[in-house]
């Protein structure tokens, strides 16, 4: 997909408005991770130093079309300001005579950032008299939330095609990372998929069956799969209503010569707690009163080895109950081996999804990864197949 970035573009003294993504977590009133602040900086720094002036806007939780003190993006001013080290100025709405005066104030090389969009109801019904009002604050449109993007909203869609519009630099790494990754990767290509449901990855797996060569499910999802192929799972999370589904599904991956990989041995406990007591048992002993919580050592050396033919990955959620120790330890290895496999350029590897970025970190191994995504439903709906329409909108 081609899509129109910033290269070239004259900016000098152009009022740009510069669609972020700010909903950041927030923990007791803190912001808890600055991740998508500074992966944003360096677009309003080169637009900044490119004597623009620069109006961002962004949403922040799902305050439903109406003004809620605690969804202010007053915060997101103070914490961008710190990562960029300069002045954000920040206004009390997003369009209308306040944003129209804060926009008028500005000299180039200026920083505003607007309050959220999602105060007004227009935002998420991408209402047209929003957009407008969106537009006319500025002579050029950049969307730098990819994160964002899976969402037909007034200023991730309905402003784009209002105003001239690129893609930011966050935005033009993610589609080239994702592009290499799915688009025209290396081969073979290896996903890996986990976390708890298969109803919700439903149609991430059947688009994946038909376009990577060795598909890896994890996580309790993989247990829908085991019990849909008679295996006895004991008292494991799993989805009994699944279960022709999941047949489907690995139907499907074998007519598209996709190898399927589950976990062959697993490591069970009698209650979901931390540490505690545990055992490691081949797949087909999990006796009847334990739960599986994280794939065996068996399971991980397998999916390392074949990893280790691979040249290019995408992973999207753990193996196993990462959070709780000891059910970390298959997705801390395979987190290490994806790591040095990516630093001996071997492989290029793509990461995403707010769990897998969690273990990723928790592992130390973030900046090890070619790629890792800020995004989360976006990035689902990527590995779905399904056409973004914050990125449509940008493609030319
Ligand atoms: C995200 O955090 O995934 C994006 O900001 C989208 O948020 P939303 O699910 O509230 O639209």
């Amino acid at each position: 997909m081609a899509f129109r970035t910033l290269d070239g573009v004259a900016v000098a003294g152009k009022r740009v408005l510069l669609r972020a993504d700010l909903n950041v977590p927030v923990r007791n009133g803190k912001i808890s991770d600055l991740t998508r602040i500074e992966r944003l900086s360096p677009t309003i720094r080169e637009l900044s130093a490119a004597a623009a002036r620069v109006i961002v806007c962004s949403h922040f939780d799902r305050p439903k079309g109406k003004p809620v003190p605690e969804f202010s993006l007053a915060p997101m001013a103070a914490a961008l300001g710190q990562v960029l080290g300069r002045r954000v100025i920040f206004t009390n709405d997003c369009i209308g005579v306040m944003a129209q005066r804060a926009v008028e104030r500005l000299s180039d090389g200026d920083v505003l950032l607007l309050e959220n969009t999602r105060f007004h109801p227009g935002e998420e019904s991408n209402d047209s008299a929003f957009a407008i009002e969106l537009a006319n604050l500025a002579d050029l449109f950049v969307n730098d939330a990819f994160s964002a993007a899976h969402r037909a909203h007034a200023s991730t869609e309905g402003v784009a095609h209002l105003l001239p519009a690129y893609a930011g630099r966050l935005m033009q790494a993610e589609l080239e990372a994702l592009g290499a990754a799915l688009g025209h990767p290396a081969r073979p290509v290896m996903a890996i998929v986990g976390g708890a449901k298969v109803s919700t990855k439903l149609d991430l797996l059947g688009n994946l069956v038909g376009r990577v060569d060795i598909l890896v499910i994890g996580g309790a999802m993989a247990n829908t799969f085991l019990a849909a192929q008679g295996i006895s799972v004991g008292k494991s999370l799993q989805e009994a209503d699944l279960h022709m589904t999941a047949r489907d599904i690995l139907a499907r991956a074998k007519a598209a010569s996709c190898e399927i990989i589950l976990p062959t041995d697993a490591v069970v406990a009698g209650e979901f707690k931390p540490n505690p007591q545990t055992q490691t048992v081949p797949i087909n002993a999990v006796p009847a009163d334990t739960m599986i919580l994280d794939i065996g050592p068996d399971s991980a050396a397998f999916l390392i080895a074949r990893l280790a033919a691979s040249k290019t990955l995408v992973w999207n959620g753990p193996l196993g109950a990462f959070e709780t120790p000891p059910f970390d330890a298959a997705t801390r290895a395979v987190a290490l081996a994806v790591a040095e496999a990516t630093a001996s350029k071997n492989l290029l590897s793509v990461a995403g999804g707010g769990d897998t970025v969690s273990a990723l970190r928790q592992a130390g191994v973030t900046k090890k990864i070619s790629y890792v995504s800020t995004a989360g439903g976006a990035f689902l709906e990527w590995l779905e197949g399904k056409v973004l329409p914050g990125v449509a909108a940008l493609e030319v």
